[in-house]
């Protein structure tokens, strides 16, 4: 069971995790839909990040979040989507409805057996189920020092995204991607960016001072972010691709 504290701290973001999160490459929607399909769910869609890429992928799209506030934004960015307040375990959409169903960085939050059994359940017969992660690069020293602050416990293997390779109940694993790509990123932003993450969330207020503080030393000392305004950030976007068995 994914932790619920952490799992809720999005309850209340919206506005400020849309605009400084990063979004998706379209090499990513290109790796789990090759030609635009009928229905397509993104589930976990938070202000639609992920939503955007398929637009003009399919010829509807429909959203579910448990998040009013997150899926406000997305109302607002992208009207022509069907937004649902739902979640994983409990969907909000007919039986065998959607071709392809896409899970932004949200699957690690879903009870997993009960939310594969749903996500079957909503899949037309051979339907595609795709898992995505961005992560950082570990070859950048200064933002896995950021990153070491913000999950002091996880180790150098990601650990969210590791567990999508196990086999999902339901489904038949297909491919693996890993996408590489650069982010170009104020200094302002990227601290900005770090107040979206769960764990600072749900810090106390002198908790979350002190591991911005830590961010803040992290920018000014590494030799490739001192005395820069912006900088180059590395992006890893791992995509998961199973077929409904
Ligand atoms: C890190 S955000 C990702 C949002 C969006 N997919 C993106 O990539 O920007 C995680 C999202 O999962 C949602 N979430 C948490 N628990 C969920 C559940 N059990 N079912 C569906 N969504 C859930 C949160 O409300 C939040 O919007």
């Amino acid at each position: 069971m994914a932790d619920q504290m952490l799992a809720q701290s999005f309850l209340n973001a919206g506005a400020e995790y849309d605009r400084y999160r990063p979004g998706f490459p379209e090499a990513a929607a290109d790796t789990i839909m090759s030609t635009p399909v009928r229905a397509a769910l993104d589930l976990g869609a938070g202000t639609g990040k992920f939503t955007e890429r398929l637009i003009d992928r399919a010829e509807r799209v429909i959203a579910v979040d448990p998040s009013e506030q997150m899926l406000a934004v997305l109302r607002e960015k992208l009207p022509a989507v069907e937004a649902h307040i739902g979640s994983a375990e409990s969907i909000p959409v007919a039986y065998g409805s959607v071709d392809i169903v896409t899970v932004a960085q949200a699957f690690h939050w879903f009870d997993r057996e009960p939310a594969c059994a749903e996500i079957r359940r909503v899949l037309a017969p051979g339907g595609t189920l795709g898992l995505l992660w961005n992560h950082s690069d570990t070859a950048c020293a200064w933002d896995r020092a950021c990153h070491r602050i913000a999950h002091p416990a996880v180790s150098e293997v990601d650990e969210t995204t590791s567990s999508a390779a196990e086999e999902l109940p339901g489904f038949e694993f297909e491919s693996h991607r890993t996408i590489r790509w650069r982010e170009r990123i104020r200094r302002a932003d990227y601290v900005s960016r770090w107040l979206t993450v769960s764990s600072f969330m749900v810090a106390s207020d002198a908790e979350r001072a002190r591991m911005l503080a830590e961010v803040e030393h992290i920018l000014d000392t590494d030799p490739q972010t001192a005395g820069r305004d912006d900088f180059d950030l590395p992006q890893i976007t791992d995509v998961y691709v199973y077929r409904a068995a």
